[in-house]
């Protein structure tokens, strides 16, 4: 394939993911998106609202029942927007964040496979805790975000108020491209948002039974639509040129900046708006860009292929056989079957399977390319931040360690297991399934484990007693955060009540503090000493 042909196909990409807390509506928008791109003929076809357990499975039945391209880690599908002037039918990959009770420092590696995020919001709820942790990883790893503010069909605070709220909070300039006509809990539509704030049409939804199907649109010009809705038009062309007044109009270099985030006011459960979404990460959202290697030297996506594991998933009932990494391509063209080379082993690797695990029709998986993701199954020496290529040579930066916020001591159940044990810990510490932190107090035998859910602990024991036959003992331990420090505040640290120093295997010297009032009152007392915040470890 000829590099033109390369860029073009990395070029229609856009692969996002959805950032979001528990119950803000991701699992709906995502089948409100797969309708608008008429994957799904009917939302809720594929799983009635009982049903409703988790996206994994969603996708699965999804993907048994349309046979799309789906996997448990991204959903893929074809649109085409009606804004575009050209003919240019978009590929989109929504990467699922596992982020419910399964939150875990995978929910935040997904975030380095993606190259814009949709930050999603309740109207009544505004910003919640994991979305804004979310959102700090978008906004260290330079990730643009689109805001979509939902649920705008049920009561909730005023447009303005959650604008406010965003900016304040997280320091981020909302500039809306559309304005919800009428307050939450009575939708009528969308204007669209011109030079200066004027109103270019308005977009009126009419409700459809439950939401099931594309809610119809009216595309009304301002006079109509001043003649159809009133007062309530007029005000919100005046709340709309207020937000010009006070700059807040679309910029698109401040956009990928991440400096600001363009707003859309929506109603997944209605559909109300999801067009808007799709058009919007269309037009606005990065396709597949070049990628730095760890000698900080560009792999181009038109360059020979390479991609960067982000994820493996290892069962945790049966031993290695059904592990899967999910590979997120960098560059060049991804074809089922070649042989590539995994950059830290030098060692070669076979795609044969790949994909097949998901029993998509095989002209779905024969080629990936810039952007797509993949599954590869009997992955067993691949971990999250691996590269893999062919013909050039280039191994990307590893994926950062992520702040953990749960802690548990490790032992072996008996000491004869202990060369097990140890094999297990540094087997489970280098594919990242936790991070293993060590201290000579402590010693060897009960290293301490740190992840960003404790859903990582359980996976560890179940993996352990699988593959190593050992029955580890935890024993959660009383810290609530880490700090990353350096070696001339140790001493000190280690002094203080409620604090341990611990070095993590990656040599980073991590502070665990007991809770927040404790570390105030370090960095009041003892200013000298280093206590950084870690959302990534670079
Ligand atoms: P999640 O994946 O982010 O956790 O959220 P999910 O889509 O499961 O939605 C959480 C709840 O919010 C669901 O209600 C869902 O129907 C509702 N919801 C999602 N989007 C909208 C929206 O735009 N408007 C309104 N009014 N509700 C929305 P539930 O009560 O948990 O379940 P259900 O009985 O409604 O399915």
């Amino acid at each position: 394939m000829s590099s033109k042909e390369v860029l073009a196909e990395a070029g229609r990409r856009r692969t996002f993911a959805v950032i979001s807390h528990p119950d803000a509506g991701k699992s709906t928008l995502t089948e409100a998106l797969a309708l608008h791109a008429k994957v799904i003929a009917e939302a809720g076809a594929v799983h009635g609202k009982a049903g409703r357990k988790s996206t994994v499975s969603d996708w699965m039945e999804m993907e048994k029942a349309r046979g799309i391209s789906v996997s448990s880690t991204a959903l893929q599908f074809n649109y085409r927007s009606e804004e575009s002037d050209d003919d240019v039918v978009n590929v989109i990959n929504l990467v699922d964040t596992p982020g419910h009770s399964d939150f875990s420092e995978d929910t935040y590696r997904v975030l380095t496979a993606v190259d814009a995020a949709v930050m999603l919001i309740d109207a009544a709820k505004g910003l919640e805790p994991q979305t804004l942790k979310l959102f700090q990883v978008c906004r260290h790893r330079g990730i643009p975000v689109i805001t979509v503010i939902n649920k705008w069909d049920r009561p909730g605070r005023t447009p303005l108020e959650l604008l406010d709220e965003i900016d304040e909070r997280i320091g981020l300039t909302p500039t809306p491209l559309f304005w919800p006509v009428g307050i939450a809990g009575d939708f009528r539509g969308l204007l669209r948002r011109g030079e200066d704030g004027a109103p270019v049409e308005y977009v009126k939804f009419t409700r459809t039974a439950g939401g099931a199907r594309i809610a119809p649109e009216d595309r009304l010009s301002p006079g109509e639509a001043e003649e159809r809705e009133g007062e309530t038009w007029t005000e919100a062309v005046e709340e709309s040129e207020l937000l010009s007044a006070s700059g807040q109009d679309h910029d698109q270099e401040m956009f990928l900046a991440g400096q600001t985030s363009p707003v859309i006011f929506a109603s997944a459960m209605l559909n109300f708006g999801v067009r808007q979404i799709l058009d919007t990460l269309v037009a606005l959202a990065p396709p597949p860009r070049a990628r730095l290697d760890v000698n900080d030297t560009p792999r181009n996506v038109d360059d020979p292929f390479s991609a960067v594991v982000f994820k493996v998933q290892a069962g945790m009932d049966t031993a290695h056989r059904d592990r899967l990494a999910f590979m997120r391509v960098v560059s060049g063209v991804f074809e089922r079957g070649m042989v590539v080379t995994h950059a830290q082993t030098g060692k070669p690797f076979a795609t044969k399977y790949a994909l097949t695990v998901f029993g998509r029709e095989r002209s779905t998986v024969e080629n990936a390319y810039p952007g797509d993701v993949v599954g590869l199954v009997n992955a067993t020496a691949l971990a999250p931040g691996h590269t893999l290529y062919v013909d050039r040579k280039v191994e990307f930066p590893p994926i950062p360690s992520f702040a953990p916020e749960h802690f548990s001591i490790l032992r072996a159940e008996s000491a004869s297991k202990y060369k097990q044990f140890r094999k297990a810990v540094d087997q489970l510490d280098s594919e990242g399934v936790v991070q293993i932190l060590r201290n000579d107090i402590r010693g060897d035998a009960s290293p301490v484990m740190a992840a960003v859910g404790p859903m990582q602990f359980e996976v560890v024991a179940a993996r352990m007693k699988a593959e190593y036959n050992v029955e580890p003992r935890m024993e959660p331990l009383g810290y609530a955060l880490a700090r990353r420090t350096d070696a001339a505040s140790v001493d000190e640290l280690n002094r203080q009540r409620g604090v341990e120093v611990f070095t993590r295997s990656d040599g980073v010297l991590l502070a665990l503090v007991s809770d927040k009032w404790r570390l105030q009152y370090l960095r009041k007392e003892l200013p000298e000493l280093t206590l950084e915040p870690l959302v990534a470890a670079a």
